[in-house]
C-alpha cells in the first residue's frame, strides 16, 4: 500500500515554471507580473537579459560580428535587478533602468538575439531562475527552447497596430519620447527578425495556450490565464 502511495504521488524535483511568451506589446510582461505576484513564484524577463547584452555590447565598443567578444561579455556581465519586473537595472554596477526599455534597446537586443553563442551563454542564466516555489517566464523561446517541461504554456498575440499602439503608451507613460510611425515601423522590423531566426524563433509551443488580446485588456487576459492554469494546475488561487 505504502509503495502503491509513493508511485501515485508525483515527486516535484525541480520548481514549477508557467511561461508567457509573444511579441512586444501583447501585455505579456504585465500579466507575467500579475501572476508572479498572485503565485508568490520568481519571475524571469528574459528579453531584459538580452537588452543587457545588446546595450553592453553598445556601450563598449563591442561589434556585433565579433562574436567572441559578445560570447565573452554574455558570460561575464554582472546584473543586478533591484526589483524583480521593471525595477532598476544594474549593468556592470551602472544603471541603465531608463535605457534599457527604449525601443533602440530592443532593437540591439534583437540583433544579439539571432547569435547562437549569445543565446546559449544565457541560456544558463535563465535556468538559476527556476527556484521554488516557481518561475514565471516571460520571453520569446520559453516554451519552445528554455523550459519546455513548463507545467503551463502561454503565447500571446495581437495586431500589430494594437501593439504599436500600447508600447507608445507604456513608453509615453515612462517619460520616453517615441513617434507612433516609427514605433510601428520598429516593431515590424523586429518581429520579422524574431520570427525567421534560425536559431529559438519566435513559435508558439505546440503545448502553448495562444491568447488574441487585440481586444482584451489586461484584466480579461488575467482572468483567461488564471482559469488555463487553475484547470491545469488545480492551485486554488
Ligand atoms: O521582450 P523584450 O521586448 O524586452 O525583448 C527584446 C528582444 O530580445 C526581443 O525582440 C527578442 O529579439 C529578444 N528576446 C529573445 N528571446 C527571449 C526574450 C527576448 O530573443 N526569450
Amino acid at each position: 500500500m505504502a509503495d502503491l502511495i509513493e508511485m501515485d504521488a508525483p515527486v516535484l524535483t525541480e520548481a514549477p515554471v508557467i511561461t508567457i511568451d509573444g511579441p512586444s506589446g501583447t501585455g505579456k510582461g504585465a500579466i507575467s507580473h500579475l501572476l508572479a505576484e498572485s503565485l508568490h513564484w520568481h519571475i524571469l524577463d528574459s528579453g531584459a537579459l538580452y537588452r543587457l547584452v545588446g546595450v553592453g555590447a553598445h556601450k563598449n565598443g563591442i561589434l556585433l560580428n565579433d562574436i567572441n567578444a559578445l560570447k565573452k561579455f554574455t558570460i561575464e556581465m554582472e546584473v543586478y535587478f533591484s526589483r524583480l519586473y521593471e525595477g532598476s537595472l544594474e549593468l556592470n554596477g551602472e544603471d541603465i533602468s531608463t535605457q534599457i526599455r527604449q525601443e533602440s534597446s530592443g532593437d540591439l537586443a534583437s540583433q544579439v538575439a539571432v547569435i547562437p553563442e549569445v543565446r546559449e551563454a544565457l541560456y544558463e542564466r535563465q535556468l538559476a531562475f527556476r527556484q521554488m516555489p516557481g518561475l514565471v517566464a516571460d520571453g520569446r523561446d520559453m516554451g519552445t527552447v528554455v523550459f519546455p517541461d513548463a507545467v503551463q504554456k502561454f503565447f500571446l498575440t495581437a495586431s500589430l497596430e494594437v501593439r504599436a499602439q500600447r508600447r507608445y503608451k507604456q513608453l509615453i507613460n515612462k517619460g520616453l519620447s517615441v513617434n507612433l510611425r516609427d514605433l510601428l515601423q520598429d516593431i515590424e522590423t523586429r518581429d520579422e527578425r524574431d520570427s525567421l531566426r534560425a536559431i529559438s524563433p519566435l513559435v508558439p509551443a505546440n503545448d502553448a495556450l495562444v491568447i488574441d488580446t487585440t481586444d482584451l485588456d489586461i484584466n480579461q487576459v488575467f482572468k483567461k490565464v488564471l482559469i488555463a492554469i487553475q484547470q491545469a494546475l488545480n492551485l486554488g488561487i
